[in-house]
Parts: C-alpha cells; sequence; structure tokens
C-alpha cells in the first residue's frame, strides 16, 4: 500500500509545488514555426517582416535549434513573395544570436525537386553555412544515403552540424512488416552514424507514427547509436502530441514543436501543453511559460495575413491518415487527378491497387516526389490497365524511377515490370544501379554563363541554378529590370483590418449590392474580346454606343486542367492558346485519355506506325505520358501543337 501511495494526488501535488524530481535529462526542443510551421498550414508564404520582429524573443526561449528555411521557403520565396531567400537567413542571424539556426536540406534535390549536379550541391551547401545555417537537417525520398555523399562534405569543411535523417514509412498500419521494421531503422541509424552523423533524426512527415511505435523505436535506437536521437512528426493524424509523450518516456533527446498559433492541424505540436505536461518532471524542458506566451501573442497578431489560406474544414485531424496511411497531400492529389479525368468513382480502386503498385515500385517511403510518382501511376493502372495486360501506360517519371534515377528503392523493383518501363528508355534499357548525380553534367558553368549581366553573386547564380525560369524572374524584379506585380506585394494588417470589416458588414445585411440594370439588347457592332486577369480568363463582349463602350456580358471560362494541390505553382497564362485543327473524316482517330497539355509529337504526318508505337507525350499532373497509336497505318493528320491543353476525348491524330 505504501508503494502505490506514492503515486496518489497529494504526492503529485507535492511535486508541483516543489520540483522533488530533478530534471537530469531536459528535453531539447526544436523549433519549427519559422519553416516547417507555415509550411504546413499556410504553403509556406511566412514573410521575413512577420519573423524578424520576433527573432530577438525566440532567441532567449532555450530552443536547441529553430528551423528558419530549406523545404519549399526557397522556392516560395522567390517565386511569390518577392523576397530573396539568402537575405532572410543574413538577418535572422543578426537576432538568432544563440539558438542555432536549421535548414531542412533534400540531400541531391538541395530545396529543389530534381537530383542536381554534384558542382552545384557542393556550391549551394557551401553558401548556405556562410550566410548563416548551423544545422542541416538532411533527407532523401528513398533514404539511399549516397545522396547525402556530396552535401556533407561543404557542412563538414565548414564544421557545421550534420543530421542525418530517416524518413519513416509504413506499409501496414502499424510499425513492422518485412520492410518499414524496427530493424529497418536501427540499420538506417547505424548508416548515418558511420557517415559522421551529429545526431539522427526520424522524420514522420505524414503523421503515421502511433505513440507505442514511437515509444519502442527511440528505445532501440538509443540502444544501438551513441548520437543523439531527434524525432519530428506531424498532428495531421492527431498522434504527434502522445508520441511525443512517449518518445520522452523514451529517452529521446530532441523533440520538434510550434509555438501555439501556428501548430497543430497538418503542423506540428504546441509546444506550451508539452512544457506543463513535463513539468517537474526529469524531463523537464526549464522554458519559461511567459517567454513561451509573449513569442506566441506575436504569431496570433499576424495571422489574419495568412488566415485566408488556412484549411477550413471542420476537423482539426485528417482521419484518413489512420485509415490509408496516404500522406493528406498525395490524398488530394489523387482525388484531383481522378476528377480530371472524370473519375472520381475510381478512388476506391486507387486505394485497393496503392499496395500492389507501390511494392513492384520497391516499397519507397511516400515522400514528395515519391508518393506522387506512385500515385499518379497507381491511377493510369486503375484506369488504362485491361485484364490482358497491366502497366499500360507507365509516366516519365515512374520509368526514371524504375531506371533507377532516384536511387535505389528499399525492396527491388518488379522485374518484368522494370524491364517494360525502360523499352526505348532514352538512357538505355539496362537499369542504372549508381549513385544517382554521378550521370549528371555539371551545371555552374551553364549557370554563370546564362546569368552573365544579371546575377551580381554566386547566390544569385544559385538561384537561377534552382529555378531557373522564376529565378531569373526574381532576379529582374530585383535589380529593377521588370516592375514588380501587385500579387507579390505584402498584405498588410490594415488591408486585414478592411477586409474583416467588410465580411462583418456583410454578414449584418449592411453590404447592399446595386441594383441590377436592365440588360439592354446587343447591338450590331458588337466585338468580343478575351481578357486575361491572373490566372483566370473572361471572355468579353464590348458593344460601342455613342462612343462609350459597354460591357454586356462576362462569361468566365474554367481553367481546362485544375493546377495540382499541394505543390503551388504559378498558373501559366493562358495567351493565344493554339487550337486543334479539325479531325479529318474517316480513319481510326487516337483520343486524348485524360485532360493535359501536349509536349511533343513522336511521329508527324505521313510516318507508318505500328499499333503501340509511341505517338505522342501528353503531360498530365506534372507527369508526362507516352500515348500509343490504337492501330497499325499511316499517320493521316496531326491535330494538336506543342503546349496546347487537351480535353479528355479530344482527337490528338488521325491514322489512315
Ligand atoms: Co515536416
Amino acid at each position: 500500500m505504501e508503494n502505490s501511495h506514492r503515486h496518489g494526488t497529494s504526492m503529485i501535488a507535492k511535486l508541483i509545488d516543489e520540483p522533488a524530481v530533478a530534471a537530469d535529462n531536459p528535453l531539447k526542443i526544436g523549433d519549427l514555426t519559422f519553416r516547417d510551421g507555415h509550411q504546413s498550414l499556410f504553403a509556406t508564404r511566412g514573410r521575413t517582416e512577420d519573423l524578424l520582429p520576433i527573432a530577438e524573443e525566440m532567441n532567449k526561449v532555450g530552443y536547441w535549434s529553430m528551423e528558419v528555411w530549406g523545404g519549399a521557403t526557397f522556392d516560395t520565396m522567390h517565386r511569390f513573395l518577392n523576397e530573396d531567400p539568402w537575405e532572410r537567413i543574413r538577418q535572422l542571424k543578426k537576432y538568432l544570436t544563440k539558438t542555432p539556426m536549421m535548414m531542412l536540406l533534400r540531400g541531391q534535390n538541395l530545396v529543389g525537386y530534381r537530383n542536381y549536379a554534384d558542382d552545384m550541391a557542393e556550391a549551394f551547401v557551401d553558401r548556405a553555412c556562410i550566410n548563416g545555417i548551423d544545422i542541416f537537417r538532411t533527407f532523401d525520398a528513398l533514404n539511399d544515403y549516397r545522396n547525402f555523399e556530396t552535401v556533407i562534405k561543404p557542412i563538414k569543411k565548414n564544421k557545421k552540424h550534420f543530421q542525418g535523417t530517416i524518413c519513416y514509412s509504413l506499409t501496414k498500419p502499424r510499425m513492422g512488416g518485412e520492410v518499414y521494421n524496427l530493424e529497418y531503422y536501427v540499420q538506417k541509424a547505424k548508416q548515418l552514424e558511420d557517415m559522421g552523423a551529429d545526431t539522427v533524426c526520424v522524420k514522420d512527415m505524414a503523421g503515421l507514427i502511433a505513440p507505442y511505435d514511437a515509444y519502442y523505436l527511440v528505445k532501440a535506437l538509443k540502444e544501438n547509436v551513441k548520437v543523439p536521437i531527434h524525432l519530428h512528426s506531424h498532428f495531421t493524424s492527431g498522434m504527434a502530441d502522445l508520441a511525443m509523450l512517449k518518445a520522452a518516456e523514451a529517452g529521446v533527446d530532441i523533440i520538434d514543436t510550434c509555438l501555439s498559433p501556428w501548430a497543430y492541424r497538418s503542423s506540428h505540436p504546441a509546444i506550451e501543453p508539452l512544457v506543463m505536461t513535463l513539468k517537474a518532471t526529469n524531463r523537464d524542458t526549464g522554458f519559461d511559460l511567459h517567454q513561451l506566451a509573449k513569442c506566441s501573442a506575436h504569431f496570433e497578431k499576424v495571422s489574419p495575413k495568412y488566415r485566408h489560406l488556412l484549411d477550413d474544414r471542420m476537423s482539426t485531424i485528417d482521419i484518413g491518415v489512420l485509415l490509408h496511411q496516404t500522406p493528406g497531400g498525395m490524398l488530394s492529389n489523387l482525388i484531383n487527378q481522378l476528377r480530371d479525368m472524370g473519375a472520381s468513382d475510381r478512388l476506391g480502386d486507387v486505394f485497393a491497387a496503392l499496395p500492389q503498385v507501390r511494392k513492384e515500385m520497391g516499397q519507397v517511403p511516400l515522400v514528395t516526389p515519391t508518393s506522387q510518382i506512385v500515385g499518379i501511376q497507381a491511377v493510369n493502372n486503375v484506369l488504362f490497365d485491361t485484364p490482358e495486360e497491366r502497366y499500360k501506360m507507365i509516366s516519365a517519371q515512374s520509368k526514371d524511377l524504375f531506371y533507377g534515377l532516384y536511387g535505389r528503392t528499399p525492396v527491388p523493383v518488379d522485374p518484368e515490370i522494370q524491364k517494360k518501363a525502360l523499352k526505348g528508355y532514352p538512357r538505355g534499357e539496362t537499369p542504372y544501379a549508381g549513385r544517382p548525380a554521378e550521370i549528371i553534367e555539371s551545371e555552374m558553368p551553364k549557370n554563370w554563363e546564362d546569368t552573365k549581366g544579371l546575377a551580381k553573386d554566386i547566390d544569385d547564380v544559385l538561384i537561377y541554378g534552382m529555378y531557373p525560369m522564376t529565378g531569373k524572374r526574381f532576379l529582374n524584379w530585383k535589380y529593377g529590370n521588370e516592375p514588380i506585380p501587385p500579387e507579390v506585394m505584402p498584405k498588410t494588417l490594415e488591408d486585414c483590418a478592411k477586409e474583416a470589416e467588410l465580411v462583418k458588414k456583410a454578414k449584418a445585411g449592411l453590404l447592399v449590392e446595386k441594383p441590377a440594370k436592365e440588360v439592354p439588347p446587343k447591338g450590331e457592332n458588337i466585338r468580343q474580346f478575351n481578357v486575361f486577369v491572373d490566372g483566370d480568363y473572361f471572355s468579353v463582349e464590348v458593344d460601342a454606343i455613342g462612343g462609350v463602350p459597354m460591357i454586356t456580358g462576362i462569361n468566365p471560362i474554367p481553367q481546362p486542367v485544375a493546377a495540382p494541390r499541394p505543390v503551388p505553382v504559378a498558373a501559366p497564362a493562358p495567351a493565344a492558346a493554339p487550337k486543334a485543327a479539325a479531325p479529318v473524316e474517316g480513319g481510326s482517330r487516337l483520343e486524348a485519355p485524360m485532360p493535359g497539355m501536349v509536349i511533343r509529337y513522336v511521329v508527324k504526318e505521313g510516318d507508318q506506325v505500328k499499333e503501340g508505337d509511341v505517338v505522342m507525350i501528353l503531360e498530365a499532373m506534372k507527369m508526362e505520358n507516352s500515348i500509343l497509336a490504337p492501330v497499325s497505318g499511316a499517320v493521316k493528320q496531326i491535330t494538336c501543337k506543342e503546349g496546347q491543353s487537351v480535353q479528355k476525348g479530344d482527337v490528338l491524330a488521325v491514322f489512315a
């Protein structure tokens, strides 16, 4: 009885009053508010002007690290915010004098979506070190650590911290099974330690890790590796707070959190309740809740600028993640793609196909870009396969994966499907087993050449090298060669207050629309104009009466292909879209199996083709698809032009 009394309420009350348990192993905290927080909630739109004013106070908290850069920040800043990404870290460094600054580095993908050449990877990481990054959280979508070899060199040379990362993945509802079991994670952690990792991070980007799996995983890692263990999980499925608590009990060294206004939903657990939870225990963070509250108040204040980007669903968690172990972003991509193909009712079939497709593609972790590649291949299989033939439509990105261009998959891919995928593959039909960047030619000399007269230093050159089109556009804004468009300008709190006032008026019924005027009949001199506003296209009819043009009808015309979420891409201006030629009578027709954009034709009019030959390449959902000849014969007519958007069922070619 004596024993059970020790856990009674009187004992707890005593603990809180005068902490009896020494915090002999304080839990260290990595803050993500400046990067993953707004990347998860607001499409990475956080502006430097909203981070700088609170940086000095954040620096006093006592964080182990603050993640401030990398991931999607580099892309969104130069593309949507007219901000120089390098300038942000130089500015923050002035205030974060004792808190190490962390960035998320996508291994050889750096802060982009493809493998870059070694010379570019070395230059980029070197410049990140010099501009102020202290900790490099480095990951690879396949957990193929050969993709770390190049970036480790400049990290170590500059005496910075290399955090080796394992992407957390599952093939069933809980940890275990043939691939992603304890053994796998322990092996990966040891491999990272051998490569010189200063810490090892388990990165659960989809919020899949269940609390007891976190407990046993951390225990196993602590028993098998010497370097500190860091746990990163998203709240998406609702389990992350519990997982962090169990990980703390198992002895995890560092966990990631956000300040409460930018926490939860698809972001991370909030720091404030965790500080209280661990108070008076041996994992007490020692943080001052009042200091945290001061920092949180700042984010509450600036959040109206970003609220319109917040998901407005009632539920703050996504139980789809629990049901299908599918990352939230991947699910919305699948739904969008099926809708574009007029096959929304096939989602169940896609879920049924996914496990097998993923197995055939080497059980890759589901993280950008592999989640899209596997997801879209599963959709293609569901929509186009026949009982006689599977993998009828293999995307170019799937072919790259089968070739080995992304690296080594956790288990080998299916050899039969690989053979089929690599038939006629431009890099060769024999799969590549080496380190991917070894077959990429150096890029920096061309980057310098292309930016001559525009770039002023290597940081400018790297902005261009990473994102040639939008990077060049940004440099032209930066140096005043092109006007800065209003949509990249910051929104002020005054703007937000005005908007809120309008909404309030509207809700109170005080916002009265002007009475509709009677529409006059259309005159004879009516003229039609195409008007392009941002990404939207309007057809406007103008009827001149007494010299004053009057608008008589505006018909918004929907964009034919919805941009895939969640990767933000500027909508291309639909300038003078080429029209398809009317197909000639007779012959066999090749129709578009899905909406998309014509990349190029492989054949020309008059060519002889055999059934199954590639006729053209159609891009849909960022994936390139080979469209095959339905019959053997001569190409009688090519109906579309390169760059043209087509709808499902549009005629692409006619065969005699
Ligand atoms: Co994350």
